[in-house]
């Protein structure tokens, strides 16, 4: 069951969260039909995803929501503004991709801080969600550019927006130009991942570095599993091949395979 806490409702957050959806819901009118609305709108908004976002509006993690800015197989982003003013990135994921269940559970076994996760769709999501944020974390404390990990409540991530107004900063795969040191600025992130924060991506692509103010910053790190899971060579070898290719195609002179992930467990 969907616990709702004991709380006072207090209608000024209820009416900012209804301008919030209603804005989403105007949106979302003018990009699809009317007959898939109600089964977009609920894919989002469920009841407890709306309890959720409630919540942190009343904590006063989150002021305004100002739409969309991905929309994901698997979860959508929200640019939003904190209280302060602050620019935010509310990453929903969405409970009712059952997607999820298929390929993603062999990320989570593994994985002992993840142990004694109810096997429902619900309660994989939460944890998936869980997963991101402790990665941001541990990534963020060893120092890696990430984008600090502010709060997680259930299916609800929020982070701080890396880009403004609301635009979020290009990825790789977006830049017109990359060059070498581009490439040794992304492997040397990698590398501080794995030595410090004892983590391997295991989702690296050019799909998911931001650059931004001369710094790659690598994002969507839900699949990063820690150094001791049982693939993570494999996922490192797959995360770096990704990333040797991407810059080998855009010209850039690449070192072997083997000498990258030497240096980087090195
Ligand atoms: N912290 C952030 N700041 C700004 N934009 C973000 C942030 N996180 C995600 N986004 C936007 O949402 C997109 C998808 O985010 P991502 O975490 O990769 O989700 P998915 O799992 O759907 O791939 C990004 O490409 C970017 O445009
Ligand atoms: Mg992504």
């Amino acid at each position: 069951m969907d616990s709702v806490d004991d709380f006072e409702i207090d209608k000024r957050v209820v009416d900012k969260l209804e301008r919030s959806i209603n804005r989403y819901i105007k949106e979302q009118r003018m990009l699809r039909k009317d007959s898939d609305l109600d089964e977009t709108l609920e894919e989002v908004f469920d009841r407890t995803t709306i309890m959720t976002l409630y919540k942190l509006m009343n904590k006063g993690v989150i002021d305004e929501f100002h739409g969309v800015v991905s929309s994901g197989k698997e979860a959508r982003v929200y640019a939003a503004t904190a209280p302060d003013g602050t620019e935010l990135a509310v990453k929903i994921y969405l409970i009712k991709t059952a997607e999820f269940r298929k390929g993603r559970i062999k990320y989570i076994v593994g994985d002992p801080r993840f142990e004694g996760i109810p096997p429902t769709t619900r309660g994989i999501v939460y944890a998936w969600a869980s997963k991101e944020y402790k990665n941001l974390e541990l990534a963020s404390r060893a120092g890696v550019y990430v984008p600090q990990p502010i709060i997680q409540e259930k299916n609800v991530l929020i982070m701080k927006f890396i880009g403004k107004e609301f635009v979020p900063a290009p990825t790789l795969k977006e830049l017109s130009y990359v060059s070498d040191y581009m490439f040794y600025q992304v492997i040397r992130q990698v590398r501080l991942l794995y030595s410090k924060a004892n983590l391997v991506h295991a989702d690296l692509s050019e799909y998911n570095i931001f650059y931004y103010k001369r710094k790659p910053i690598l994002f969507d790190i839900g699949q990063g599993v820690l150094t001791t899971h049982p693939s993570a060579d494999v996922y490192l070898v797959r995360d770096i091949s990704n990333i040797l290719n991407f810059f080998r195609v855009r010209g850039v002179s690449v070192p072997t395979l083997d000498d990258v992930i030497e240096y980087i467990k090195g």
